[in-house]
Protein backbone atom coordinates (compact mmCIF):
# COMPACT_ATOMS: atom_id res chain seq x y z
CA UNK A 1 0.00 0.00 0.00
CA UNK A 2 1.10 3.44 -1.18
CA UNK A 3 -0.30 6.43 0.98
CA UNK A 4 0.00 9.98 2.06
CA UNK A 5 -1.72 12.24 4.69
CA UNK A 6 -1.22 15.34 5.88
CA UNK A 7 -3.37 15.69 9.01
CA UNK A 8 -3.66 12.15 9.79
CA UNK A 9 -7.29 11.00 8.07
CA UNK A 10 -5.34 8.54 5.20
CA UNK A 11 -2.91 7.55 7.69
CA UNK A 12 -5.81 6.34 9.87
CA UNK A 13 -7.35 4.61 7.35
CA UNK A 14 -3.93 3.70 5.87
CA UNK A 15 -3.49 1.33 9.24
CA UNK A 16 -7.11 -0.19 8.87
CA UNK A 17 -5.81 -1.28 5.46
CA UNK A 18 -2.68 -2.74 6.32
CA UNK A 19 -4.47 -4.78 9.55
CA UNK A 20 -7.09 -6.29 7.13
CA UNK A 21 -5.18 -6.83 4.01
CA UNK A 22 -1.78 -7.54 5.98
CA UNK A 23 -0.06 -5.00 3.36
CA UNK A 24 2.89 -4.05 3.26
CA UNK A 25 2.61 0.22 3.89
CA UNK A 26 4.67 3.10 2.01
CA UNK A 27 4.11 6.48 3.52
CA UNK A 28 4.95 9.06 0.46
CA UNK A 29 6.07 12.20 2.11
CA UNK A 30 6.42 15.62 -0.18
CA UNK A 31 9.92 16.47 -1.39
CA UNK A 32 9.74 19.89 0.09
CA UNK A 33 8.19 20.58 3.62
CA UNK A 34 4.74 21.71 3.79
CA UNK A 35 3.29 24.58 5.52
CA UNK A 36 1.67 23.87 9.67
CA UNK A 37 -0.72 26.32 8.41
CA UNK A 38 -3.77 24.82 6.34
CA UNK A 39 -4.75 27.75 5.01
CA UNK A 40 -1.29 28.53 3.80
CA UNK A 41 -1.13 25.01 2.17
CA UNK A 42 -4.56 25.55 0.48
CA UNK A 43 -3.29 28.77 -1.14
CA UNK A 44 0.10 27.17 -2.35
CA UNK A 45 -1.65 24.54 -3.49
CA UNK A 46 -3.97 26.46 -5.54
CA UNK A 47 -1.23 28.69 -7.31
CA UNK A 48 0.69 25.09 -7.84
CA UNK A 49 -2.82 23.86 -9.46
CA UNK A 50 -3.44 27.08 -11.85
CA UNK A 51 0.63 27.16 -13.00
CA UNK A 52 2.03 24.07 -12.77
CA UNK A 53 5.77 23.66 -12.84
CA UNK A 54 7.40 21.32 -13.98
CA UNK A 55 8.91 18.53 -11.51
CA UNK A 56 11.80 16.58 -11.30
CA UNK A 57 10.69 12.56 -11.50
CA UNK A 58 10.48 11.44 -8.32
CA UNK A 59 12.04 7.91 -7.21
CA UNK A 60 9.32 5.77 -5.47
CA UNK A 61 11.42 4.73 -2.39
CA UNK A 62 10.16 1.14 -2.02
CA UNK A 63 10.98 -1.67 -4.80
CA UNK A 64 7.42 -1.72 -6.05
CA UNK A 65 8.17 -4.30 -9.10
CA UNK A 66 7.88 -7.06 -6.59
CA UNK A 67 3.85 -6.24 -6.27
CA UNK A 68 0.94 -7.52 -8.20
CA UNK A 69 -1.64 -5.54 -6.71
CA UNK A 70 -1.50 -2.19 -4.95
CA UNK A 71 -3.64 0.08 -2.48
CA UNK A 72 -3.17 3.38 -3.26
CA UNK A 73 -4.32 6.14 -0.90
CA UNK A 74 -4.32 10.02 0.10
CA UNK A 75 -6.48 13.22 1.01
CA UNK A 76 -8.17 15.27 -1.57
CA UNK A 77 -6.37 18.21 -2.23
CA UNK A 78 -8.37 20.78 -4.59
CA UNK A 79 -10.56 17.78 -6.08
CA UNK A 80 -8.22 15.65 -6.42
CA UNK A 81 -4.40 13.21 -5.20
CA UNK A 82 -1.86 15.36 -4.22
CA UNK A 83 0.65 16.55 -7.15
CA UNK A 84 3.86 15.30 -5.47
CA UNK A 85 2.21 11.97 -5.10
CA UNK A 86 0.29 11.99 -8.34
CA UNK A 87 4.57 12.10 -9.63
CA UNK A 88 5.77 9.26 -7.83
CA UNK A 89 2.29 7.06 -8.86
CA UNK A 90 3.63 8.05 -12.38
CA UNK A 91 7.39 6.74 -11.59
CA UNK A 92 5.87 3.18 -11.51
CA UNK A 93 5.23 1.01 -14.62
CA UNK A 94 1.50 0.01 -13.71
CA UNK A 95 1.11 -2.93 -16.63
CA UNK A 96 -0.80 -5.93 -15.16
CA UNK A 97 -1.32 -4.42 -11.74
CA UNK A 98 -4.11 -4.18 -9.94
CA UNK A 99 -5.22 -0.83 -7.94
CA UNK A 100 -7.47 -0.43 -5.41
CA UNK A 101 -8.11 3.26 -4.65
CA UNK A 102 -8.78 5.57 -2.08
CA UNK A 103 -9.46 8.88 -0.60
CA UNK A 104 -10.15 10.87 2.27
CA UNK A 105 -11.89 13.97 1.52
CA UNK A 106 -13.45 16.86 3.49
CA UNK A 107 -16.25 18.59 0.69
CA UNK A 108 -16.31 17.69 -2.55
CA UNK A 109 -14.59 15.05 -4.97
CA UNK A 110 -13.24 16.30 -8.27
CA UNK A 111 -11.60 14.55 -10.96
CA UNK A 112 -8.67 12.38 -9.21
CA UNK A 113 -9.82 8.95 -10.09
CA UNK A 114 -9.88 10.11 -14.09
CA UNK A 115 -6.40 11.28 -13.51
CA UNK A 116 -5.77 8.21 -11.72
CA UNK A 117 -6.81 6.16 -14.94
CA UNK A 118 -4.85 8.11 -17.11
CA UNK A 119 -1.68 7.50 -14.67
CA UNK A 120 -2.17 3.97 -13.79
CA UNK A 121 -2.59 3.11 -17.94
CA UNK A 122 -2.03 -0.61 -18.12
CA UNK A 123 -3.86 -1.20 -14.55
CA UNK A 124 -7.18 -2.31 -13.94
CA UNK A 125 -8.74 -0.49 -11.23
CA UNK A 126 -10.95 -0.97 -8.82
CA UNK A 127 -14.13 1.17 -8.13
CA UNK A 128 -12.32 3.38 -5.34
CA UNK A 129 -13.63 4.38 -1.52
CA UNK A 130 -14.36 7.60 -0.81
CA UNK A 131 -14.35 8.26 3.01
CA UNK A 132 -15.84 11.54 4.32
CA UNK A 133 -13.34 12.74 7.34
CA UNK A 134 -16.79 13.45 9.04
CA UNK A 135 -18.72 10.72 9.15
CA UNK A 136 -17.26 7.93 11.25
CA UNK A 137 -17.93 4.97 12.24
CA UNK A 138 -20.55 3.81 9.82
CA UNK A 139 -17.69 5.18 7.36
CA UNK A 140 -15.15 2.96 8.51
CA UNK A 141 -17.70 0.02 8.64
CA UNK A 142 -18.11 0.42 4.79
CA UNK A 143 -14.12 0.77 4.05
CA UNK A 144 -13.39 -2.94 6.17
CA UNK A 145 -16.72 -4.55 3.92
CA UNK A 146 -14.31 -2.40 0.70
CA UNK A 147 -10.99 -4.32 1.44
CA UNK A 148 -12.55 -7.58 2.16
CA UNK A 149 -13.01 -7.57 -1.41
CA UNK A 150 -9.43 -6.99 -2.09
CA UNK A 151 -8.67 -9.79 -0.08
CA UNK A 152 -11.45 -11.98 -2.03
CA UNK A 153 -9.50 -10.59 -5.49
CA UNK A 154 -6.38 -11.85 -4.57
CA UNK A 155 -6.69 -14.72 -2.15
CA UNK A 156 -3.39 -13.19 -1.05
CA UNK A 157 -2.02 -10.31 -0.30
CA UNK A 158 1.77 -9.31 0.10
C1 LIG B 1 -4.74 22.00 0.73
C2 LIG B 1 -6.02 21.25 0.95
C3 LIG B 1 -6.94 21.14 -0.08
C4 LIG B 1 -8.13 20.43 0.09
N1 LIG B 1 -9.00 20.30 -0.96
C5 LIG B 1 -10.11 19.55 -0.82
C6 LIG B 1 -11.01 19.34 -1.92
O1 LIG B 1 -10.82 19.83 -3.03
N2 LIG B 1 -12.12 18.58 -1.72
C7 LIG B 1 -12.40 18.02 -0.51
O2 LIG B 1 -13.40 17.35 -0.40
N3 LIG B 1 -11.56 18.19 0.56
C8 LIG B 1 -10.43 18.93 0.42
N4 LIG B 1 -9.58 19.08 1.50
C9 LIG B 1 -9.88 18.41 2.76
C10 LIG B 1 -9.08 17.10 2.90
O3 LIG B 1 -9.21 16.30 1.75
C11 LIG B 1 -9.62 16.32 4.11
O4 LIG B 1 -9.52 17.11 5.26
C12 LIG B 1 -8.86 15.02 4.31
O5 LIG B 1 -9.58 14.22 5.23
C13 LIG B 1 -7.46 15.25 4.84
O6 LIG B 1 -6.78 14.02 4.92
P1 LIG B 1 -5.42 13.86 5.75
O7 LIG B 1 -5.79 14.11 7.21
O8 LIG B 1 -4.97 12.47 5.51
O9 LIG B 1 -4.44 14.87 5.24
C14 LIG B 1 -8.41 19.82 1.35
C15 LIG B 1 -7.48 19.95 2.40
C16 LIG B 1 -6.29 20.65 2.21
C17 LIG B 1 -5.30 20.76 3.34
Amino acid sequence: MIYFSYSGNTREMAKIAAEYTHSDICELLSPEPLPKDQKILHDKVVVEKLFPRQRSPLRMPADTDKYAVFIVGAPLWIGTYPGFFLDHLRSINWRGRMVYPFISFGGTVGNYYEELIEICRGARLAPPFEMHSGSRPEEVRKFKLWLGRINNFTGNIK
